[in-house]
């Protein structure tokens, strides 16, 4: 080998052992740099003859272009490697299953409460609201349950500075205060015809909302969900709370042969008053009588808070566990679950 394929096979060698652009570039200019040393041969040509530069000149350049391939070939080696690296980072696995996008739903309890809101809108009831924290007054006074009454003691609450000095503002024991806020209001409303001695409109108003008691097991949680229900006329009887209440709980549980028992009760607000029981015929609790709602006419005092006159106007009202409903309606065995915030549990509803 002479001396000129040796340099060749010596740079070939130098470029392999380049393992970065930054090494190869080093290893170029020992070579085709300004001090390299194929310019160093080029220089040491000066002293030649005419005839001994041809030849001479010649061999150089091809070595040099031997040099400049090889070059070329391992720059394009370590451009090709860097790519593979890259996508090799970068590689997906297009095998693995596609991550879906996860689809919110509503609340079992919200299910619910729209369920009651198309069943009572279908027989003419208006949607009202009231405050979660609520006034003595309309917690239990105005409900004809004043402040010694032995009923409070049943409803252990969560007291709340401000209110009047000996009654405190209070988290609502029942969405009950709302049916004096409600009809307060409709009075206002219709004062003129009251005036003149005409008939109002009559009152026919649910009221879904979230109410509070000092009690927690698997079926009572401090905070729950009540749905009351008002119908205030001058001929509505407590027949149309049987035939209204029935109707609504078999549509609801989607069972005609659902039968109800009005049981003789007790609140301060209603007179006479009814728990109401219901029996499933068939299904898993098919014979279980199972309370879902207090009941009853509203009394002659509570009418007469509402501004309205007890000889005149009569009517009814009831007050049903919303959570107590959604558990009957889809199994569900503690009411807990309801408020544990578990997407295992709730996405079983959508
Ligand atoms: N407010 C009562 C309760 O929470 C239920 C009820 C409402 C009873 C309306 C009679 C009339 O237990």
């Amino acid at each position: 080998m002479n001396e000129l394929d040796l340099l060749v096979e010596s740079a070939r060698e130098q470029f392999a052992r380049s393992a970065t652009p930054a090494d190869l570039e080093n290893a170029k200019a020992q070579f085709l740099g300004k001090a390299g040393r194929v310019t160093e041969l080029m220089k040491g040509m000066a002293q030649l003859s005419v005839e001994e530069k041809k030849t001479r000149g010649a061999a150089i350049n091809l070595a040099k272009q031997a040099i400049e391939a090889a070059l070329n070939d391992r720059r394009q080696a370590l451009q090709d490697a860097q790519l593979q690296a890259q996508l090799k980072a970068e590689a997906l696995d297009v095998s693995l299953p596609g991550r879906k996008q996860g689809q919110g739903g509503l609340h079992p309890v919200s299910l619910t409460l729209e369920r009651i809101q198309g069943i009572f809108g279908s027989m003419g009831f208006d949607v009202a609201e009231g405050p979660e924290i609520e006034a003595d007054w309309f917690n239990f006074t105005a409900l004809n349950t004043p402040e010694d009454h032995p009923a409070r003691s049943m409803h252990d609450t969560f007291y709340i500075e401000g209110g009047t000095p000996g009654a405190p503002n209070l988290l609502r024991t029942h969405t009950s205060p709302v049916q004096v806020r409600h009809a307060v209001q409709h009075v206002k409303q219709h004062r003129a015809l009251l005036d003149a001695g005409q008939s109002m409109p009559e009152i026919r108003v649910i009221v879904p909302g979230r109410t509070y008691r000092v009690d927690s097991d698997a079926t009572h949680s401090p905070m729950f969900h009540q749905c009351e229900g008002l119908w205030i006329g001058e001929n509505v009887s407590f027949k149309d709370l049987k035939v209204v209440f029935t109707a609504f709980c078999r549509t609801f549980f989607e069972s005609d042969d659902l039968v109800l028992r009005f049981r003789p009760s007790f609140f301060p607000f209603t007179e006479p008053s009814a728990e109401i029981d219901i029996q499933f015929q068939d299904g898993p609790l098919a014979g279980r009588w199972l309370e879902v709602a207090g009941s009853g006419q509203v009394h002659p005092n509570v009418v007469r808070n509402m501004g309205l006159d007890p000889e005149r106007y009569i009517g009814f009202a009831f007050g049903m566990g919303l959570d107590r409903f959604t558990m009957l309606r889809y199994g569900v065995n503690d009411l807990r679950l309801f408020f544990d915030g578990d997407i295992r549990f709730l996405s079983q509803f959508q």
